[in-house]
This record gives structure tokens, C-alpha cells and sequence, in this order.
């Protein structure tokens, strides 16, 4: 197709285990010869790996705010997946899309954020019943101002509120799973997520499956196919003619399908190493607060990982077409396969 005629895509994030994930399907749409995606792209080798699949790159960094604003100006769609709490590259991102906007076009800014946002202290002691849905933008409205990812999240609003950019935000849980995808398999996606694979760094360094607290505090899980499915879903369901999926204030879309308390998690890791003889037993043991700053950079990073809670329900999700498959029992089974991988790349395997 005539490169005039494609449409144009800004992808950051593109070599991240979610943004990877989501770049890996959008290339595998029957639609891919009609889009014009542009990366940006901060390792020069992780660009030619990526213009191997067809995609344009741009060497930079999200903080080179000029070349961002240019570039989300050129985009009729914005994939932000890059970073979620980075404000002055969202103002760059929406100054971008405004000029676009006075072109004539309507841009889809589909930006990630997360259930961060809902987290409320607890040291592992006790759960929280209060469930964020994300059909009810009064009950998202009460999160307070300096929550975490809220700063960006309210910019974003605004700006959909001015009428210039249709915004949708992606609230991701606690993402599990190996990423597998053709940019994993080429070398250029991180194949792996945060909050898991940290818990397992940590038990296997103590030779023992551990928890904050009692290991109470409860979040919500979710498989990262499923979640990369959801921005596919958002993406046609944004870009279809007249499309009428809420947007904005209403446009936040969870993705969970699954709820667990982190003693569950934790029990599970100390399972898998008590039976590789690789800890002591078979139940986890509370992390002292030296062995939070140990293993999770600071106490507060170990409680906000693993020891907090945050709560929600993927409705609206679900409502414009969102089919999660995978469970909570996907999400113990997935640690085995975590552990060994964290074993690999330690060489201990
Ligand atoms: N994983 C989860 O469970 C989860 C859940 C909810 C929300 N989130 C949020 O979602 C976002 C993506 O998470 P992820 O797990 O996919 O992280 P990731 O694997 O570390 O990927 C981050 C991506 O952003 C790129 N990036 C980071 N800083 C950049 C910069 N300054 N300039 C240009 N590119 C930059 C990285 O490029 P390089 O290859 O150069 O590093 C990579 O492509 C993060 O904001 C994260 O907090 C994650």
C-alpha cells in the first residue's frame, strides 16, 4: 500500500514485555501492509532487529520530549507503553496530538497506566475489600491526586476532555507469564514481568519462598497474552468507523481475571524450591525489613510489590469485547517455568 494512504502509528515501548507483546499482534493483523508503525527506540541494535519486521524506528529516548511531540504529531494513533508515571513525556505525547488534531484528524492516544493506582498500604497484614470497577469514573475520580500513575491518568483526561485526542487508558494488574512472541524469539522483546520474577529473585537469594507480613494483602493477576489482547480489542474498537467505545473520563479499561492474596504466591514459590531442594520448606516465611531493602530496593518498594493491596473488575473491559483466558490457577502454574527461567539466566541452570 502507497505509504500516503497507511495509517500512522507511534509505538513506544515496543521492546518491553507488554508493549512487545502488543507490537507482536499488531504485526500479525490481517490489516499489517495498511500501518505505518513507528518506534522509538533508544538501542540501535534492538532497531535493526525491530525494522526486520517492517517497522520504522527512531533512535531516541522518551525524555528527547522535541522528537516525541513531532512524532506523536505525525500519528493518527499513539501506543504509550513505554512509562507510566513520566509526566513531562505525556504533555510531549498530547502537545503531539493537538497539532495533529489542527490538521483535521481525530487521533487515539491508547496509553498504559495500571492498578498501582488503587494501592493502599498494608505491610502484608490484612486485604482490602474495596474494588475499583472500572465502569464508574465518579468511583476513579475519588483516587487521590498523588497516587501513583494518577498525575499522567488525569493529563490524559483533560486532554480528551478538550476535545482534541480520543484517550484510552489501560490499567494492567500484577502481569504473569513468559512473553512468547516473534520479538521474543528474535531477541528484541523482555520476555519477562516485574512483581513474580522479583519475588522469585528474592526467595531463591534466601533459599526460601517468602511474603510481606502475613502475606495478607490481596491484588489481581493477569496473563500478559491476555493483557496485550485487550489493547488489540481497544485498538479496532477505537479505529472503527463512528466507533462510540467510551473514551476519556469513562475510557479506562482494567485488565485482571484473576485475584489472589500474595501469602498464595508466596506459597507457591516456596512449594516449587522446597521441591528442587532449593529452600528449606514448604511454607513462606515473613521478609524481614533488611531483606526487603536486600531484595526489593528499599522496604517501601517490597511492600508496594508484594505487600500492598489494590483491587479491581474489569468490566468495561469485558463489555467492548475483552476474553481473558487465563486463571489464577495459570497464574500459580506459571511460577515453575519463572523459577527455572530466573535460574537460567543466574547460570545456575
Ligand atoms: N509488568 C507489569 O506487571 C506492569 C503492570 C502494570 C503497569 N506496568 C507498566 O507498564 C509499562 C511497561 O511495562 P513493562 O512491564 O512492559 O516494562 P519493560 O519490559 O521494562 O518495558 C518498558 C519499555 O519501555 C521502553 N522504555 C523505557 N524507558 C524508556 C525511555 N526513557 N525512552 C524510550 N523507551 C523507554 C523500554 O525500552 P528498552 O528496551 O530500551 O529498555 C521498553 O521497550 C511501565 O510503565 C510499567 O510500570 C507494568
Amino acid at each position: 500500500m502507497p505509504a500516503a494512504l497507511k495509517t500512522p502509528i507511534l509505538f513506544l515501548g515496543a521492546t518491553g514485555y507488554i508493549g512487545g507483546s502488543v507490537l507482536a499482534r499488531l504485526l500479525a493483523r490481517p490489516d499489517a501492509d495498511s500501518l505505518e508503525i513507528t518506534a522509538l527506540v533508544r538501542s540501535e541494535a534492538k532497531a535493526r532487529k525491530l525494522e526486520a519486521f517492517g517497522v520504522k524506528t527512531v533512535l531516541g529516548s522518551i525524555q528527547d520530549t522535541d522528537v516525541l511531540e513531532n512524532l506523536a504529531s505525525q500519528s493518527h494513533v499513539v501506543f504509550s507503553i513505554a512509562d507510566c508515571d513520566d509526566v513531562p513525556q505525556i504533555e510531549a505525547i498530547l502537545r503531539g496530538l493537538k497539532t495533529r488534531r489542527a490538521s483535521g484528524d481525530y487521533p487515539i492516544l491508547i496509553h498504559t497506566s495500571g492498578t498501582g493506582v488503587f494501592v493502599t498500604e498494608a505491610k502484608g497484614m490484612y486485604p482490602r475489600e474495596l474494588v475499583y470497577d472500572d465502569t464508574d469514573p465518579a468511583q476513579i475520580e475519588t483516587l487521590p491526586l498523588e497516587a501513583q500513575h494518577r498525575p499522567v491518568d488525569l493529563r490524559i483526561v483533560q486532554a480528551d476532555k478538550e476535545g482534541y485526542v480520543r484517550t484510552y487508558i489501560i490499567l494492567p494488574c500484577a502481569i504473569y507469564g513468559i512473553a512468547s512472541t516473534v520479538l521474543t524469539a528474535a531477541g528484541v522483546q523482555n520476555p519477562y514481568s516485574v512483581q513474580i520474577p522479583t519475588l522469585i529473585r528474592a526467595a531463591l537469594a534466601r533459599k526460601q519462598g517468602g511474603m510481606v507480613g502475613r502475606g495478607a494483602a490481596v491484588w489481581n493477576n493477569v496473563h500478559v497474552d491476555d493483557v496485550a489482547d485487550l489493547y488489540l480489542v481497544l485498538y479496532s474498537a477505537a479505529t472503527a468507523p463512528g466507533s462510540t467505545t467510551p473514551h476519556g473520563r469513562e475510557g479506562f479499561y482494567i485488565a485482571e481475571n484473576g485475584t489472589h492474596a500474595w501469602s498464595a504466591v508466596g506459597k507457591q514459590v516456596a512449594q516449587v524450591l522446597y521441591d528442587r531442594g532449593l529452600g528449606g520448606s514448604p511454607e513462606p516465611t515473613t521478609f524481614s525489613a533488611r531483606e526487603l531493602v536486600e531484595h526489593f530496593g528499599s522496604e517501601e518498594t517490597g511492600n508496594f510489590l508484594v505487600g500492598s493491596n489494590s483491587r479491581g473488575v474489569a468490566n468495561r473491559s469485558r463489555a467492548v469485547g475483552w476474553k481473558p483466558r487465563y486463571t489464577n490457577e495459570d497464574m500459580l502454574a506459571s511460577i515453575a517455568p519463572e523459577v527455572e527461567a530466573v535460574l537460567k539466566q543466574q547460570g545456575s541452570r
